[in-house]
């Protein structure tokens, strides 16, 4: 029987126009664009402002335009998945609010929450879908309004942190594109170190998280950065020896845009060159579940059929995972 693999077959992003320059933000905590530009090599990053906004205005936006660009119709999407860590509320579902906002009607949708590894795992997920013939056209969201919870009187996380989304399209093909192998995994021992203390079921909200401001990213930043630089390379190095993959076989990394040291360690053990690594974090910094689909739009039109490229995240949880695609068309 001829083997269905997912291919992804169009990606679009939306970043929010308001910009937050590494200046801006001299003014409001004791810090340096020197600071944060060695430490993390971010410049700027987008910030959704409005009443009444949220990450599911940012997915419809990205939405839409893939659904534009690639010429489908919302009535032909089977599904839908949202990775975020900042929904527009606990429920509904922000991918239910997507779907509804671009028009999605016959489709089921959920969110799914990895971090920022998110996207990985909803592309994982996703493709299963696919490859059993369940649906043939499903979208992929990765959006965050990562200034939801963002504590812009800590220098410690408030210059990290961006907001954005970023849509993909997979469909099923016969031939040797697509989704190729992927690992995922996860740590739950990592929760002290990057999480959010107060507004779930264990504290939940009250005025006493509010003003002990429990409501924010919390994150023990080296604890996170040593995690983060062994594990995103070691997923990356095993998914290319898993699959015979030389680093002259690797036409793109995409890395999750933490923090630049985590991405050049990562390149650096993958043997994989600077030109050939997606780099937006100067412009948008992290943005969670967004920093994979904002790349891969950024690149699409330098993307050729047959291209070889892993995708690799490391994020709250601990999760961390690496896929390898082989790129299903030219731009
Ligand atoms: O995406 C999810 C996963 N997250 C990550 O992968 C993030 C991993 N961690 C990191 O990227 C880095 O740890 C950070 C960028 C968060 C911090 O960089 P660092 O080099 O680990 O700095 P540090 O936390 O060790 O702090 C060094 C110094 C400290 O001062 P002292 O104690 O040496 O006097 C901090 O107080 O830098 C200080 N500092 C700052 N100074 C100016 C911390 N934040 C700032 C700041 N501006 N914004």
């Amino acid at each position: 029987m001829t083997k269905i693999r997912a291919a992804i077959t169009g990606i679009q992003g939306y970043v929010p126009p308001y910009i937050l320059t590494n200046q801006e933000l001299e003014k409001m905590v004791d810090t340096t664009d020197e600071w944060i530009l060695t430490r993390t090599g971010i410049r700027e990053r987008h910030i959704l402002k409005g009443e009444g906004l949220g990450t599911s205005d940012m997915g419809a936006e990205a939405v839409k335009g893939l659904l534009a660009k690639t010429g489908t119709a919302p009535e032909e999407i089977g599904m839908l998945i949202c990775a975020t860590v900042t929904p527009d509320m606990i429920f509904p579902a922000t991918a239910n609010i997507i779907s509804d906002k671009a028009g999605i009607k016959n489709a089921f949708s959920f969110d799914l929450n990895a971090a920022c590894s998110g996207l990985l795992y909803a592309i994982v997920t996703a493709s299963k879908f696919v490859e059993t013939g369940s649906f043939k056209k499903v979208i992929v969201v990765g959006g965050d309004k990562m200034s939801s919870i963002t504590d812009y009187t800590s220098r410690d996380t408030c210059v990290l942190f961006g907001d954005g989304a970023g849509a993909i399209l997979l469909e099923p093909t016969t031939e040797e594109f697509g989704i190729m192998d992927s690992i995922l995994m996860s740590d739950g021992s990592g929760m002290p170190y990057l999480h959010m203390k107060a507004g779930g079921s264990v504290k939940p909200p009250s005025h006493d998280t509010v003003n002990a401001r429990e409501h924010y990213i919390y994150q023990d930043g080296q604890a996170v950065f040593k995690f983060a630089v062994t594990r995103m390379a070691d997923v990356s190095v095993e998914i290319m020896e898993k699959n015979n993959l030389k680093s002259e076989d690797i036409s793109w990394l995409v890395p999750h845009q933490a923090n630049m040291r985590i991405i050049d360690a990562t390149a650096r053990r993958m043997g994989v060159e600077k030109d050939k690594v997606m780099v937006n974090i100067e412009r948008y910094g992290n943005t969670t579940g967004a920093t994979i689909p904002l790349c891969l739009w950024e690149w699409e039109n330098r993307l050729k059929k047959g291209d070889n490229i892993i995708l690799a995240a490391f994020g709250g949880g601990f999760t961390w995972g690496a896929i390898w695609i082989k790129w299903a068309y030219d731009s």
